[in-house]
C-alpha cells in the first residue's frame, strides 16, 4: 500500500508509521511526506529516513481564492506520488472537497479526541476545560468537514487529577501512534473497507 503522509508539526504519529514498516509491521511503504510548514519536524523526519518530501505553505490570512489554489496544488504534488492512501498525521489544515476529489483516494486523519467531541486544532486543551475525565483519540476518514469523517477506530486516555495540556497530549499521542498503525495496517491487509468520500 503507497502511503502519503501530510503532517504539519514534530511529526511522531509519522515516525511511528515508518518504524512499523521498517520493522515488518506493516505491509505499506511510505512513498512521500508533505507539510504546509517548511523545515518542520516530520520532514526532518522523514528526509532523515530517505522519503521524499514536498511542501506547499498557506501563507497567513490567505483569502478563499488562495486557499482553493493551495487545495490545488497540494492535490498536485500528492498525486505525484500516485498513492493508494493518504494520511493526515498531525496535519494542522482542513483539506477541501476539490482536494479530496481530485486525489481519489481515502484519506484517513488521527484526531486527539474522543470524536465527535472537541473537534477542531485545540481537541486536548478543549477537552481539559470541559472537565472530562476520559478523553482519548479517533482514527477516522476524511470527509468534507472538520473532523466529521466515518470514525475507524478510538482509543480511550484517562485525564489525570494533575493533568495539563503537554501532559495530557503526550499520553494521547502514545496512545495514537498504536491505534495509528493498527489501523493502517488493518487497510493494508484488507480487513478494514474505506468509504468512496465524498460523494
Ligand atoms: C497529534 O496528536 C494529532 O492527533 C494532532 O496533532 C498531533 C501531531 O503530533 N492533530 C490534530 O490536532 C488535528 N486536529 P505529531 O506531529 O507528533 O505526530
Amino acid at each position: 500500500m503507497r502511503i502519503v503522509v501530510l503532517v504539519s508539526g514534530s511529526g511522531s504519529n509519522l515516525q511511528a508509521i515508518i518504524d512499523a514498516v521498517a520493522a515488518g509491521k506493516l505491509p505499506a511503504q511510505v512513498v512521500a511526506v508533505g507539510s504546509d510548514v517548511p523545515a518542520c519536524g516530520g520532514i526532518e523526519r522523514a528526509q532523515r529516513a530517505g522519503i521524499p518530501t514536498f511542501e506547499v505553505p498557506l501563507p497567513r490570512g490567505a483569502s478563499a481564492e488562495e486557499r482553493t489554489r493551495w487545495n490545488t496544488q497540494l492535490a498536485d504534488q500528492v498525486l505525484r506520488h500516485e498513492p493508494e492512501l493518504v494520511v493526515s498525521a498531525g496535519f494542522m489544515r482542513i483539506l477541501s472537497e476539490q482536494f479530496l476529489q481530485d486525489v481519489a483516494v481515502p484519506v484517513i486523519n488521527t484526531h486527539p479526541a474522543l470524536l465527535p467531541s472537541f473537534p477542531g486544532a485545540h481537541a486536548v486543551r478543549d477537552a481539559l476545560a470541559a472537565g472530562v475525565k476520559i478523553t482519548g483519540c479517533t482514527v477516522h476518514q476524511v470527509d468534507a468537514g472538520v473532523d466529521t469523517g466515518p470514525i475507524i477506530a478510538q482509543a480511550a486516555v484517562h485525564v489525570e487529577p494533575n493533568d495539563d495540556v503537554a501532559t495530557l497530549h503526550e499520553r494521547i499521542k502514545s496512545s495514537e501512534r498504536r491505534l495509528l498503525v493498527e489501523v493502517l495496517k488493518a487497510v493494508a491487509e484488507g480487513a478494514v473497507r474505506l468509504h468512496q468520500l465524498p460523494g
